[in-house]
């Protein structure tokens, strides 16, 4: 169940039953020659809605910018400063709380997006209590996964792809996205095979550190039967992940 194709009447009946909600979160950044812009929020996008397909569980529409700074330097990225992205995160959990959610699940699919989320949910656990002091309601709790740290899915991917799997522009990624939007394929050379490695700074930095946008990959691996696989097994691991997320005290 995806809440921008529910009607408000749906979503009431829904936290009759339930007052958790999975919500995909992103960026919008280079991923390489043949990566799509949009991976980082696609793959948790498409993960969540087949688990809330197979589970019934709501899912919230997709987070899709996010910290992504260092990719500037390549056209077509989008990018919040870490005060904005946590203005927004936190008026969107409000928003929820407000009709009654207590546990949002941020599942995100961004490893920069990380430390801005952890400094989100202080700000709004800071706020909850000097606003709730003594009130007797139930608290607001607030989750982050990644991805590919669901149980399981690490080592699913790196049974694919053993070599050139990388950090970022990672050829799992890129097969979620193709599995999920086969027609958006790309094939194009990369050279050198495998990206080289390195930190991670600034846009300038970045650019020069890694001239076509890839960290340690080769994402001319990714196919979409690729995908499939990993979309599956990690549907699966988020049902459960948030199955533990809901009944913990
Ligand atoms: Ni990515």
């Amino acid at each position: 169940m995806q809440l921008h194709q529910a009607s408000w009447q749906e979503i009431d009946t829904y936290l009759k039953g339930s007052k958790g909600i999975i919500v995909p979160i992103g960026s919008t950044e280079q991923h390489g020659p043949n990566g799509l812009l949009g991976t980082d929020a696609i793959c948790p996008e498409v993960i969540a809605r087949h688990a809330g397909d197979q589970s019934g569980i709501l899912i919230g529409p997709t987070f899709n910018v996010g910290q992504a700074q260092h990719h500037l330097g390549f056209s077509g990225t989008i990018s919040l400063r870490p005060s904005t992205m946590i203005a927004a995160l936190y008026d969107w959990s409000m928003s929820l709380a407000r009709h009654g959610f207590e546990r949002i699940y941020w599942f995100n699919g961004h490893g920069g997006n990380t430390a801005t989320i952890t400094a989100a949910f202080s700000e709004i656990y800071a706020d909850w209590s000097y606003r709730r002091a003594g009130a007797n309601t139930k608290p607001l709790r607030l989750q982050m996964r990644n991805w590919w740290e669901l149980p399981g899915i690490g080592s699913l991917c790196a049974s694919i792809f053993p070599v050139g799997e990388g950090s970022h522009a990672t050829a799992s990624e890129v097969s979620v996205t193709y599995y999920a939007y086969p027609d958006a394929q790309k094939n194009v050379a990369m050279s050198p095979k495998i990206a080289p490695t390195g930190p991670i700074l600034d846009a300038d930095d970045y650019r020069r550190r890694f001239p076509d946008g890839r960290i340690g990959s080769d994402p001319s691996q990714a196919t979409p039967e690729h995908g499939r696989r990993i979309v599956e097994a990690a549907a699966k691991a988020l049902i459960e992940d948030y199955k533990g997320f809901l009944a913990a005290e």
